[in-house]
């Protein structure tokens, strides 16, 4: 066996590794999604200036066994490495995993990162022993986060919204409340960005540090890009003040390949401006132009920290129930 870099710009290579990536992902983890092909080439055309970005596979011969990734951020967060191991069932305990973890712990240490962190996730029964956390322990990896993924289905009550919505609104009277589909319009974007880079800072992520992201307009546009390259389409709520300052936001993108399925991805109210409902306000209002624009979803799904009580409390609300334990482990390089 040995590892190998794949080029994603070569379709019939890129296909086997995707294939190999749905099935060790959605086994028995119908809550996970795995990147489309359309996604995985957009973010090769499209690539981001602030992370460095390689798919690695294990071969024998020209079996392709496994795939995996690394992602090295460029401009923030300069001690990290962010890797993913995906080994499907039929090939696993035999060495796979931990051949290509050991390629990728070291193509990490040769950008000269000093932690190595990955994610997985698994029921809440087997969270002490499930073998995806004996493999991280078996690898020098200790838990350094947990986060809980949680489901809502769809649609959600509209007099459940209404009630939400309602309650909260004497709470934001200064505040405008805005959804926005597709391009965020530019007099948005320099507190937009600046909200989105303080979500790793503000949100509880346990025993692992991260500086603010370094998310700028110019990337953001980028970013875009991508999406639309993927048919990807994010619906997002802001709070703003006065007429462009944005304090607070909720993302949830939809995406071509998953037809059921939106994902919920950051929520943040700036420290200031807490204590006013914005975070109920912005969900609410998503999730409302959710329904209308994409009626054929029926569920959404997001993580958050365990021990993230404010936004569990609003997602307790919202309707969504825990599905899975989501950690993060950690190995020093
Ligand atoms: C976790 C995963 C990558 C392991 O791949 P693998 O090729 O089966 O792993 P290895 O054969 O290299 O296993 C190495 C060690 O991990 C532990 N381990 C792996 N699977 C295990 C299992 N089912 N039960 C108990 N221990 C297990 C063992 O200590 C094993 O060593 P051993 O076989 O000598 O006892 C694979 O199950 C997978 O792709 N899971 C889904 C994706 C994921 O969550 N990846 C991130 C994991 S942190």
């Amino acid at each position: 066996m040995d590892v190998r870099p794949v080029d994603p710009f070569d379709d019939e290579l890129l296909g086997r590794y995707q294939d190999l990536c749905r099935q060790a992902e959605l086994y028995e983890r119908p809550w996970e999604s795995i990147w489309s092909h359309a996604e995985l080439r957009a973010r090769f055309e499209h690539p981001k200036d602030t992370e460095h970005l390689e798919l690695f596979a294990t071969f024998d011969g020209d079996e392709m066994l496994a795939g995996g990734f690394l992602e090295v951020p460029l401009e923030d967060n300069l001690d990290k490495g962010f890797v993913h191991v995906m080994v499907p069932p039929a090939h696993r305990r035999r060495g796979v995993g931990t051949l290509l973890l050991g390629h990728l712990a070291e193509a990490v240490r040769a950008h000269e990162r000093t932690e190595l962190l990955v994610e997985t996730s698994y029921s809440f029964g087997d969270r002490h022993d499930h073998p995806y956390r004996r493999f991280a322990e078996k690898n020098g990896f200790q838990e350094v986060n947990v986060e809980v993924v949680r489901v809502l289905p769809l649609p959600v009550d509209d007099e459940l919204l209404d009630r939400l919505g309602s309650a909260a609104a004497p709470h934001h009277e200064g505040y405008r409340v805005e959804t926005i589909v597709g391009e965020v319009p530019d007099a948005y974007l320099p507190s937009y960005c600046r909200l989105h880079n303080q979500l790793g800072v503000d949100a509880p992520t346990g025993d692992v540090d991260f500086e603010e992201e370094s998310l700028t307009p110019e990337t953001f546009r980028e970013t875009e890009k991508r999406f639309a390259a993927a048919g990807t389409t994010r619906v997002s709520t802001v709070a703003l003040l006065g007429d462009a300052e944005v304090v607070a936001y909720t993302d949830l993108v939809v995406r071509a390949e998953e037809t059921e399925r939106a994902n919920q991805w950051g929520t943040l109210v700036h420290r200031d401006h807490r204590g006013h409902r914005l975070g109920t306000a912005v969900k609410v209002a998503n999730l409302r132009e959710l329904h209308g624009r994409f009626p054929e979803r029926t569920e959404v799904v997001t993580s958050n920290a365990e021990v993230n009580q404010n936004m569990v409390d609003i997602n307790d609300r919202l309707g969504f129930t825990p599905v899975a334990v989501l950690p993060m482990f950690r190995r020093f390089l």
